[in-house]
């Protein structure tokens, strides 16, 4: 076989055989097939596409290209899911305690990822102690004991993704359907879940700028979960503003665990009880959304939610206290309120732009080696639809220098946009794929 008429075949629109995608995947893993030439075919892909088919068989040869983790040693139903990725997402903070807490096993690989703020395990790390180190003999023994363990991910899961996006990262041909989902589902099926859920943002803050593509997504990522034998669904959900108030590590924890508590109401939870209604219905533990919903509502309503959080912690090496005494977090030494210099009501927040902020703050990464300061971020105060007077604040500066919040103050007010009426809210939640 020769990779020379493989991208002749896909240049012309042809259908490329499950042979064909194998060794094109393998090859590019082993390095046998050149950067120039999978380049070229990740572009014949972008602008030919490719059928359902051949996007499962990508994924699937891309699963097998490295080590896939085998939850075989876990009784119980498994579930994970994978979000594509928002501002202020914290919500596998809340979600998996909670899905734990209503009898799912959660056994997750969790990234560092670069970006605005940390990944779930940087964030994780704000607890003093807490490791994701830990030994498969580990993960499994938590997961069967206390149902829910978090390790981070293995060098070796999915190679051929990690040099597959490195390419398309430079190429320009990280907006194809069939590559996005091959990448990210050959990482959720290594991982090993029964169950995936899916969130799909759309909007300013997110990947899929509009509800259609993100919709298109969506279905992909579902059809191709399920062709693979895995339960698979999707919610679509709103990124044209932060998620929840906080962005940044500690900061994003802190929030976490209020909306453990059932001290903060509004989009976050919202979108972990329809994220956990699709796992429990997925599971077969809940016969519809209602009742799913009440399960998990009853979690954070008897404690057993933020309960799980602390075990969690307790069990990798963290200090649980923390869970019920937020103030053992890291803390930034200085805290900044941001006055609106006129009044009006909020019409949107850029999302993409307050991840800046954080940014900026030294709360993300922009290369791998880059040290983030925990303690750091924002916390709005004002979501869109809501009224703000002129002297009120947007939201307060966490950081490290008086330079740098005077700096991200300046940066956050830019992120506002005020109306002189009264704006409402677009719907949160826009589909649910089952
Ligand atoms: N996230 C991934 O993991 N892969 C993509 O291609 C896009 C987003």
């Amino acid at each position: 076989m020769q990779m020379t008429d493989l991208l002749a075949k896909k240049r012309d629109g042809g259908v490329l055989s499950t042979e064909e995608i194998d060794f094109m995947i393998q090859g590019y893993t082993r390095g046998t097939i050149p950067d120039y030439q999978m380049s070229a075919m990740c572009m014949a892909i972008l602008l030919r596409g490719m059928d359902e088919r051949e996007t499962l068989d990508m994924t699937m040869s891309m699963m097998r290209s490295g080590e896939t983790l085998d939850l075989s040693p876990i009784r119980g139903i498994k579930a994970d899911k994978h979000s594509t990725g928002g501002v202020g997402d914290k919500t596998s903070l809340i979600l998996c305690p909670m899905v734990a807490a209503a009898g799912l096993k959660i056994a997750k690989m969790s990234g560092r990822g670069l970006g605005h703020t940390g990944g779930t395990i940087d964030k994780l790390e704000s607890f003093p102690g807490f490791s994701t180190a830990i030994s498969r003999e580990t993960f499994f023994h938590s997961v069967n004991d206390i149902g829910i363990a978090i390790m981070g991910q293995t060098a070796d899961l999915v190679p051929a993704d990690k040099k597959i996006y490195a390419l398309r990262d430079v190429t320009g041909t990280v907006p194809s359907i069939p590559l996005i989902v091959s990448s990210i589902m050959s990482k959720k099926l290594a991982s090993g879940a029964d169950v995936i859920v899916l969130d799909v943002k759309c909007g300013d803050g997110a990947f899929m700028k509009t509800e259609e593509d993100a919709r298109t997504l969506a279905e992909g990522l579902t059809r191709v979960g399920r062709l693979a034998g895995r339960k698979c669904a999707a919610v679509i959900t709103d990124m044209d503003q932060p998620l929840g108030y906080a962005v940044g590590n500690a900061v994003e924890v802190k929030e976490a665990i209020a909306v453990l508590r059932g001290e903060e109401e509004g989009d976050l939870l919202e979108l972990c009880l329809t994220l956990g209604g699709c796992m429990l219905q997925e599971a077969g533990a809940a016969a519809n959304a209602e009742e799913a919903r009440a399960r998990l509502l009853e979690t954070i309503r008897d404690g057993s939610a933020l309960r799980k959080l602390a075990e969690l912690v307790h069990a990798q090496g963290g200090d649980e206290r923390a869970v019920y005494d937020t103030g053992l977090l890291p803390d930034a030494k200085v805290k900044l309120e941001v006055p609106s210099e006129a009044a009006g009501y909020v019409r949107h927040i850029m999302a993409e732009r307050v991840g800046l902020v954080s940014m900026h703050l030294g709360g993300g990464r922009a290369t791998k080696e880059d040290v983030i300061d925990l303690s750091v971020g924002v916390v709005l105060h004002k979501k869109v639809g809501d009224r703000i007077e002129r002297g009120e604040s947007f939201g307060t500066i966490h950081a490290s220098d008086p330079e740098k919040a005077a700096r991200a103050a300046e940066l956050l007010r830019a992120c506002y946009e005020l109306s002189d009426t009264p704006v409402e809210r677009p719907p949160f939640i826009k589909a649910i794929i089952h």
